[in-house]
Parts: structure tokens; C-alpha cells; sequence
């Protein structure tokens, strides 16, 4: 029998994000080839031309999935009833900025959508901040819509996480699908600790670590970490805008995974809301390897952390909480 259709909101869908994003999630690639979508799209209204724009797009691509369409700048309209929310709304860091430096104008938009979702979309929503700074945007989320469980605000670090693999593949020429268990930590900004300490290759002669393959600690910790942590500036730099459809694939990728679980012996990253775990302050939503089964994320535990990775961990935490302390001003 024919599945429900699954209500999926993108807010800023007239930008570049949202055009790469919503014939993915209308082909199936964020929550399968079987499942119908009803795909809600939030903008302003100085891009409402636009928005329709790309609302007569999707009916003309006749994708099979997609039952339905709200095209809105009305946000209690795009957000009652949705399953899913992928934040994408917001304005995009320029050349020479760093993610934070949007915070005054984009946290104040995820303070008043906060409320939207709360009193409007469907109970156990799960929600996916891809806006930057996305870590404290998701945070702010969390604290302005209290009854949304903590457990279901996350922020996009896949992109990180899949950059990593990128980069480990080059390196050894390997392909991306043989390698796994690369670990993003804590903020999407350039004190994102990349680590593949615990990273595995799939080779001919069984599974090896990455680190003893690429026998190269010195790039490991050192130029490996930095492209990661600024690929989206030297993106920004090559195409004066910054990055789309790595970030639309890796949204569904973290979708995707969330909804439908990790393969056993597998974890990804996700900025989730911390417990404490690896003495991460509670409270900040910080990139952690997670696990996820049956709709629900959970920090893999007990990894081993060396004094390298510590300061790394603690540093990107420190990090947040300032970010915290800089948003709360913006909003006062
Ligand atoms: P864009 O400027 O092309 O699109 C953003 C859209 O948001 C625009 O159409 C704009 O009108 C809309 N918007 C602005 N305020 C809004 C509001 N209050 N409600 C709804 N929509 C609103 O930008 P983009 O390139 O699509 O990037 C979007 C965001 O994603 C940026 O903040 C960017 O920095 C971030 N980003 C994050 C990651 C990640 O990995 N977390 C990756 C890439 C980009
Ligand atoms: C990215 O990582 O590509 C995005 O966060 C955009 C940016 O500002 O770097």
C-alpha cells in the first residue's frame, strides 16, 4: 500500500540552497524512493516571484512523489502541519566574513520561527538548522520553542563530515563509500575539529585505519584539518557564492539517516543537543558521531579522545559557548 505523504518544510527556498534542494527531496533522495512528499516552501515576500518560480518548476518536472506544493511567505502557513523542517532561511556569509559574523541577522529570524514550529507543525517534527551560524541558530530554536523535544533540533554538520571523507578519498584514492567513521566535533566554523582518528578503509585485504593508511600524521593534524574547516570559504572564493549543492546533498544525506537509521558499524555527524557527552558543555548543540535507529539519534560513546584531540574539542566548545553569549546580545 502507498505511503502517507510526509509534509517537508524548506524556509528560504528561493535561494540557492532551496533551488538545489526541493527536486531532491522530491525525487525521494532525503526520505526514500517510496515515500510521497508534500513539499511546503517559505520565503520573504521581495523573493515571493521567485518562490513561485520555482513552484511552477517542480509541477513542471512531474516528479511522481511530490502530491503537493505550498509556495508561502506566510510563515504560520508553511509550518502547520510539517514533519520535517529543513531551516535554510537566512543570509549567507560573504567573502571575508566568517559564519558568525551573520549572527545579529539571522538569529532573530530563528527566534520568531522558533514559535511558528512550535504552535504549528506536527507533534515529533524533526527539525535540521542548515542557516549559518547553524549551531547557535538551532540553539536559539531550541530555547524559543521549549516544548519541541531538544532531540529533535539538530544542525547541519554532514557537510563537514563529508568533506572529510572527500578529502581522505583523494588522498589515498580510495572511494568515498569505503571509507567511514570520520568524526566532525562541535561547530560548522573554521574551529570544527575534522577527526579520523577512529576512521576505517575499506580495502582488498579487509578494514584499515585511515590514519595508519595515510601514514601522514603531520597532514592529518594539520593542512588535512584546515581544508576541512575552510572549504566553505575557499567555495565562497571560487564561485562568489557559497556552497548549494554540497549543502542540499548533505541535508538530505543528514535527513535521510536521522529518519531512516545508520548502517550497522556506522556513525555520521550531526550538530545535536549535548548531554554532556565527552565533557562537552550540556546544553550547546555541538557535532558529535552519532548513531541513529528508528527515527532517534545517539552519541556513539566511549571513543577514546588523546590529548590532541582534547584541546581540539574543548576549543570549538569554547567557541560555542561565546557564540551563545553574542546571539542572546543580538536579541536583547
Ligand atoms: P541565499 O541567499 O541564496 O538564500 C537564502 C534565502 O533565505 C533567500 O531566498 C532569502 O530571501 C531567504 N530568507 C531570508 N530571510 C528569511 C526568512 N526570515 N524566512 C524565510 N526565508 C528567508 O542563501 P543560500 O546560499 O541558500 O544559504 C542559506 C543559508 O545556509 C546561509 O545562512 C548559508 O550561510 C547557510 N549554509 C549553511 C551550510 C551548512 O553546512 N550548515 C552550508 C551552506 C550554506
Ligand atoms: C559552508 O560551509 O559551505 C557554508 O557554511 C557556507 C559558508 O559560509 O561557509
Amino acid at each position: 500500500m502507498a505511503k502517507d505523504p510526509v509534509r517537508v518544510l524548506v524556509t528560504g527556498a528561493a535561494g540557492q540552497i532551496g533551488y538545489a534542494l526541493v527536486p531532491m527531496i522530491a525525487r525521494g533522495v532525503m526520505l526514500g524512493s517510496d515515500q510521497p512528499v508534500i513539499l511546503h516552501m517559505l520565503d520573504i515576500p521581495p523573493a515571493a516571484e521567485a518562490l513561485n518560480g520555482v513552484k511552477m518548476e517542480l509541477v513542471d518536472a512531474a516528479f511522481p512523489l511530490l502530491k503537493g506544493v505550498v509556495a508561502t511567505t506566510d510563515v504560520v502557513e508553511a509550518c502547520t502541519g510539517v514533519n520535517i523542517a529543513v531551516m535554510v532561511g537566512g543570509f549567507p556569509r560573504k567573502e571575508g566574513m566568517e559564519r558568525k559574523d551573520v549572527m545579529s541577522k539571522n538569529v532573530s529570524i530563528y527566534k520568531s520561527q522558533a514559535s511558528a514550529l512550535e504552535s504549528h507543525a506536527a507533534p515529533n517534527c524533526k527539525v535540521l538548522v542548515v542557516a549559518n551560524p547553524a549551531n547557535t541558530n538551532a540553539l536559539i530554536l531550541k530555547e524559543f520553542a521549549p516544548s519541541i523535544p531538544a532531540k529533535n533540533i539538530t544542525c547541519l554538520t554532514r557537510l563537514d563530515h563529508n568533506r572529510a571523507l572527500g578529502q581522505i578519498s583523494e588522498r589515498l584514492n580510495v572511494q568515498v563509500s569505503d571509507i567511514k567513521n570520520v568524526i566532525i566535533w562541535g561547530n560548522h566554523s573554521s574551529t570544527q575539529y575534522p577527526d579520523v582518528s577512529h576512521a576505517t578503509v575499506k580495502t582488498s585485504s579487509g578494514e584499515k585505519s585511515a590514519r595508519e593508511l595515510v601514514s601522514d600524521d603531520e597532514w592529518l593534524k594539520g593542512e588535512f584539518i584546515t581544508i576541512v574547516q575552510q572549504r566553505g570559504a575557499a567555495i565562497i572564493k571560487a564561485r562568489k557564492l557559497s556552497s548549494a549543492l554540497s549543502a542540499a546533498s548533505s541535508a538530505c544525506d543528514h535527513i535521510r539517516d536521522w529518519v531512516l537509521g545508520t548502517p550497522e558499524g556506522t556513525w555520521v555527524s550531526m550538530g545535536v543537543y549535548s548531554d554532556g557527552s565527552y565533557n562537552v558543555p550540556a546544553g550547546l548543540i555541538y557535532s558529535f558521531p552519532v548513531t541513529c535507529k528508528d527515527g532517534e539519534w545517539t552519541i556513539v560513546q566511549g571513543l577514546s579522545i588523546d590529548e590532541f584531540s582534547r584541546k581540539k574539542l574543548d576549543a570549538t566548545a569554547e567557541e560555542l559557548t561565546e557564540e551563545k553569549a553574542l546571539a542572546y546580545s543580538c536579541l536583547s
